[in-house]
């Protein structure tokens, strides 16, 4: 209701009676006026006149009902330790496929190979749940596939130069813009979800962030839209887990990527390795060339260009 209510307000651009919305909507002027009450303490600012109401300023949240398309499976939290253990929850209870869940801040956001993810105010954070009819040696497509849209949507849509860097990281003139972390759960050798958990620095302050990173704002030099970033990610994203999409994405992503044919030292859990990004291979596996001139595949890992 609240999103038909703002629907109508932001048609007209003007004044509306309660009268005409709750004709609309076929529902009680005392209705209306609680719904836009209730807008207000989400932060509309939605001036009340003697005619009626007038949406002056909505604020940069993405509302399940601003990002209408996917308004039924989108959750929205000011606050949250991380989007991962809700959607893990969510997803554990058999939620649909593309359920997400989007949050403010996080008190514990996690990036990948256990490090803590800052997340203040500002920036976009939010786990898609994707339940993909894959087998499971094909599920890093899923996140080569999350990284390539959203290098493919700031590119287009905010018009930066963004590349990809292995594993998943979107990058702007050498900095890191934007993580990837996914967690997946499988029954035998089949899919049962992946959660595909991405922060995009937005318009956050970075200067904390060590290796250090780029937003947005900083960028563009003026604020961007998160609802909108999160809106048109979704839109493609999900054109983008077609099979015939994720049968090409390796190769997509090659195109776009910085770490091919650079020195890398890539650090995992167990060890580190040296040597020339030669290639990915068709499972997401990075191929490196070592001084000696054999090759190690690299399942995941940190990548550093050096
Ligand atoms: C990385 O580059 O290390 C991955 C960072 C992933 C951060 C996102 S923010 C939304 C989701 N919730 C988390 O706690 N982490 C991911």
């Amino acid at each position: 209701m609240k999103g038909r209510i703002l629907d109508i307000l932001r048609q007209a651009d003007s004044v509306v009676s309660g009268e005409v919305i709750s004709d609309r909507l076929g529902i009680s002027r005392v209705s209306v006026w609680k719904h836009v009450k209730g807008l207000k303490a989400l932060g509309y600012d939605i001036r009340s006149a003697p005619r009626g109401y007038r949406l002056v300023r909505s604020p940069d949240v993405p509302y399940p009902w601003e990002v209408s398309k996917w308004a039924d499976r989108m959750h929205y939290f000011s606050e949250t330790t991380s989007t991962m253990d809700t959607a893990r929850e969510l997803a554990r209870k058999g939620c649909p496929h593309f359920t997400v869940v989007s949050a403010g801040r996080q008190t514990a956001g996690k990036g990948r190979l256990k490090r803590k993810w800052l997340s203040a105010e500002g920036g976009l954070y939010f786990t898609v749940v994707v339940r993909p009819q894959i087998p499971v040696l094909l599920s890093p497509r899923v996140n080569f596939s999350a990284s390539l849209t959203l290098a493919r949507t700031l590119r287009d849509a905010c018009r930066v130069d963004a590349k990809v860097k292995w594993p998943n990281d979107v990058f702007v003139d050498g900095k890191k813009i934007a993580g990837i972390l996914s967690e997946m759960e499988a029954d035998s050798d089949r899919v049962a979800f992946i959660n595909v958990g991405i922060g995009v620095n937005v318009n956050n302050d970075v200067r904390e962030v060590d290796p250090p990173a780029v937003s947005l704002r900083e960028i563009l030099g003026r604020e961007f839209s998160k609802k909108v970033l999160l809106g048109e990610f979704l839109d493609r994203y999900e054109k983008a887990l077609t099979s015939d999409s994720l049968q090409r994405v390796i190769t997509d992503w090659k195109a776009l990527t910085i770490t091919l044919n650079r020195q890398v030292k890539i650090v995992t859990l167990k060890d580190t390795v040296t040597g020339t990004a030669v290639d990915v291979d068709e499972n997401g596996e990075l191929i490196v060339k070592l001084p000696d001139g054999s090759l190690q595949r690299v399942v995941y890992g940190d990548c550093f260009h050096v």
